[in-house]
């Protein structure tokens, strides 16, 4: 741990990167994967669960906790890790991606954007400065600039508009986080499917000395090869020492390749959302535990698996708890799926350490491949 937010190139192979964040609430050790907690809860797990399978960090979402319960209350209970019982590292986005996919009324201007509250239709103002404001009050570790990322198809013109506001807007967010050498702020390259936006984002955002960068608008419609090349053209311009974080991204196989191009964190609600909805991730693939040939197999979804959830219940008790519409389908299959992804992540770090990742990538996918 460190009273300052440092980072630390341990090993690369290729361009895939072994790395350490420490600040003063823990060590991230990268290629990470942020369990998704939104609104203060990682859905259906407890803390320790999330722990005790290898997180070192969690994602909270801005937009969901200003709306409930309320970013001055959580201030005046002590923050979100006290709230939440949590008390490692918290990376929490700035609200604008959550606005524009779940407000109402939303209205865009230079200054910043209005909406109204999905759950009770109040109107609220989400500036830059407010949205630094309020990650502050939740007393999150990484903060994210406000942006704009844009779903894509998109117009050129459009692409560009949004990536220049959110570099000026990432200005703003520098200005108002200030020095907490503790904590870091990180700004968020846009620029859609078009490398020179995404060059141009990059090369603004490193020139602002900020402590982490991400990558945003991908993962919004454009196939995966399209993703992969803006990583190709992005993560060069980024400089070395500095982490860098693909956001709401991905699959596992998503995952392997985004590191193999220089990513060195991830959040995704794939996980926790497929547990809910009966689907299993696991060394073979994924497995859609509603199907009907599970009825009467009574192998665990990896015997060879840590975690209870694979390794202790039959795909047939799973089964018939999916098709009950039990509490704990969704409690077990999200905890294999977040012991999987945490899985694959030390996988991945033992495999750059070793200088092996390529060969790692392709065994993985090779196994995905062989099913059950
Ligand atoms: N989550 C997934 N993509 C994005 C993005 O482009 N911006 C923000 N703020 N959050 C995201």
């Amino acid at each position: 741990m460190s009273d300052q937010f440092t980072f630390r190139l341990l090993a690369t192979d290729g361009d895939a990167r072994r790395g350490e964040i420490s600040m003063p609430r823990g060590t991230i050790r990268t290629p990470a994967f942020m369990p998704v907690g939104t609104g203060g809860t990682v859905k259906a797990m407890y803390m320790d669960q999330v722990r005790e399978l290898g997180a070192d960090i969690i994602l909270g979402n801005t937009y969901h906790l200003m709306l409930r319960p309320g970013a001055e209350r959580m201030a005046r209970l002590g923050g979100l890790h006290e709230f939440a019982r949590w008390p490692w590292p918290i990376l929490t986005d700035s609200g604008g991606f959550q606005v524009m996919s779940l407000a109402q009324l939303r209205k865009l201007t230079e200054k910043g954007v209005t909406f109204k509250s999905h759950i009770d239709g109040v109107a609220y103002e989400m500036t830059p400065e407010r949205s630094i404001e309020i990650q502050g009050l939740l007393d999150s570790d990484i903060q994210m600039q406000l942006d704009e990322c844009v779903a894509l198809p998109a117009e050129p013109a459009e692409i560009e508009r949004a990536m220049e506001l959110s570099l000026r807007w990432a200005e703003r967010c520098k200005t108002a986080f200030g020095d907490q050498p503790g904590k870091a702020m990180f700004g968020i390259v846009q620029g859609g499917d078009i490398a020179a936006l995404r060059v141009r984002s990059a090369e603004a955002l490193k020139a602002m000395d900020l402590k982490g960068y991400a990558v945003g608008g991908l993962a919004v419609g454009e196939p995966q090869s399209v993703m992969l090349e803006m990583l190709e053209a992005t993560c060069p311009v980024l400089p070395a020492e500095k982490p860098r974080y693909l956001m709401g991204v991905g699959t596992p196989d998503d995952i392997v390749k985004s590191v193999m191009r220089g990513i060195d964190m991830f959040d995704c609600v794939m996980p926790t959302r497929a547990g809910r909805h009966g689907l299993a991730y696991t060394r073979h693939g994924k497995i859609n535990l509603k199907n009907a040939r599970h009825a009467e197999d009574p192998r665990p979804l990896d015997e060879e698996s840590a975690c209870p959830a694979a390794r202790d219940y039959s795909r047939a008790y799973l089964h018939h708890l999916v098709k009950s519409g039990e509490n704990l389908a969704g409690m077990l299959l999200t905890w294999n799926n977040l012991s999987y992804y945490q899985d694959l992540m030390q996988g991945i770090r033992d495999a750059i350490e070793a200088g092996r990742m390529a060969d790692f990538a392709t065994e993985t996918a090779e196994q995905w491949a062989r099913g059950d």
